[in-house]
């Protein structure tokens, strides 16, 4: 099976678990990037991959030589992370890398810093902003349709992971929790659309000590330790004045709440899971009822996902795009590293406030990414 559009900036994989089956099979949409090569610390997963896409596969020592590759991505577990893409760089290789940017806001900063000395790009996951709904609700914020934006609430619930994962104690462990699994698809998509954050004050709980694997596996009717909050509730004050209420919680199982709502000075608008590419986004100008739009015909909102979940628009890679045409034109890409790395100062910043009980200013102070429009969204397809 021929991957990648044949041309374009040679990719390289690095971590062939389970998203990167995704990335594989979009990397074909897209022109301007070509996948060559994959490598996991087991040779047999990177077999398997190549095998499954038509891909090479190497030792990641190999790929990180191999002066056939422009960029590398970087699909490793979260603490993994820093080393793969601080290697990269070293290595003279553009990164684009899944979420978060590193474990620590330290951490990311360093490669942050290490891109532009070198002049290299960094860029990170997630790109869900980039999606059908994403640039809907950007075009209605920046064309006024709420007014000044005043407020906001933002909820990622859930039960937590070991009714389905077979081996889920990591989420559990510090580095792990809702807030920095899931915190960057919600956060990316707030600075998206209102900017950056000024200052975090939030408090963070645990609803149980210990949790029970019910999963089939080889842990299945097993206890574990919690050893990271499982709940924080924040509040966020953006630099544009705006105050937004983030929840994120694995001690949920059932609730109401819709994924994001703004509200400003001439009306609301309301957004579906900034996890998928597409969805309904609503407005509602000065209390009337709310208008649908639906993503189902706009570049990257239709459902594409015949796997685990039938229901989505997954377009992962569509960053990747982005940022391989940024290099050619020399200009930021809308999945930069300064994103990433701001929205992971917040979700550190969250987390600091919930443990002193204080608040907390942020260092970081970026532009937003350039919106995408409707005609550029469409060109980057193969
Ligand atoms: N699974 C999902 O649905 C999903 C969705 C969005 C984002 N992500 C993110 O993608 C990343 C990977 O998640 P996943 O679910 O694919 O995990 P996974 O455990 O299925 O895959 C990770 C792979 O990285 C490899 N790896 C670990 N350490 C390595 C090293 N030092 N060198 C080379 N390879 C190494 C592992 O062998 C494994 O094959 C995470 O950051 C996660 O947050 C996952």
């Amino acid at each position: 099976m021929e991957s990648g559009a044949g041309s374009g900036l040679r990719i390289g994989v690095i971590g062939c678990g389970t998203i990167s089956a995704t990335y594989m099979r979009n990397a074909r949409l897209f022109a301007g990037v070509e996948m060559r090569a994959c490598a996991d610390i087991s040779a047999d997963m990177a077999a398997q991959r190549a095998a499954e896409y038509g891909l090479t596969a190497m030792s990641v020592d190999t790929l990180l030589a191999d002066p056939e590759i422009d960029l590398i991505l970087n699909l490793t577990v979260p603490n993994v992370h820093f080393d793969i893409s601080q290697s990269a760089l070293a290595a003279g290789k553009h990164v684009f890398t899944e979420k978060p940017l590193a474990a620590s806001f330290a951490e990311g900063k360093r490669l942050v810093e290490e891109a532009q000395r070198r002049g290299l790009r960094i860029g990170s996951a997630p790109d869900t902003f980039l999606g059908a709904a994403g640039r809907r609700a950007r075009k209605l914020v920046d064309d006024g349709a709420i007014g000044r934006p005043v407020s906001g609430t933002a909820f990622m619930f859930g039960r937590g992971m070991e009714h389905w994962h077979p081996n889920p104690q990591f989420f559990y462990q510090p580095g792990g929790g809702p807030v920095l699994d899931m915190g960057p698809y919600y956060l990316t998509m707030l600075v998206n659309l209102l900017g950056p954050v000024r200052s975090v004050v939030a408090l963070t709980t645990r609803g149980r000590e210990e949790r029970l694997i019910t999963a089939e596996g080889p842990f299945k009717n097993k206890m574990f330790p919690v050893e990271t909050p499982t709940t924080a509730l924040s509040l966020l004050e953006f630099e544009n004045g705006a105050l937004v209420n983030f929840g994120a919680s694995w001690d949920v199982f059932r609730h109401s709440n819709h994924p994001i709502e703004l509200h400003g000075t001439e009306g609301s608008l309301r957004l579906p899971d900034p996890d998928t590419f597409g969805g309904t986004v609503s407005l509602s100008s000065a209390g009337a009822d709310w208008a649908d739009f639906d993503s189902e015909t706009a570049p990257y909102g239709a459902h594409n996902w015949p796997h685990a979940a039938p229901d989505r628009a997954n377009y992962r890679m569509l960053g990747v795009a982005d940022l391989a045409r940024a290099i050619t034109e020399g200009r930021p890409a809308r999945a930069e590293g300064d994103l990433a790395l701001h929205v992971l100062e917040i979700m550190e910043a969250i987390l600091h406030s919930g443990e002193t009980r204080s608040s907390v200013s942020l260092s970081t102070r970026i532009e937003r990414p350039n919106a995408l429009g409707k005609d550029e969204a469409r060109s980057f397809l193969a």
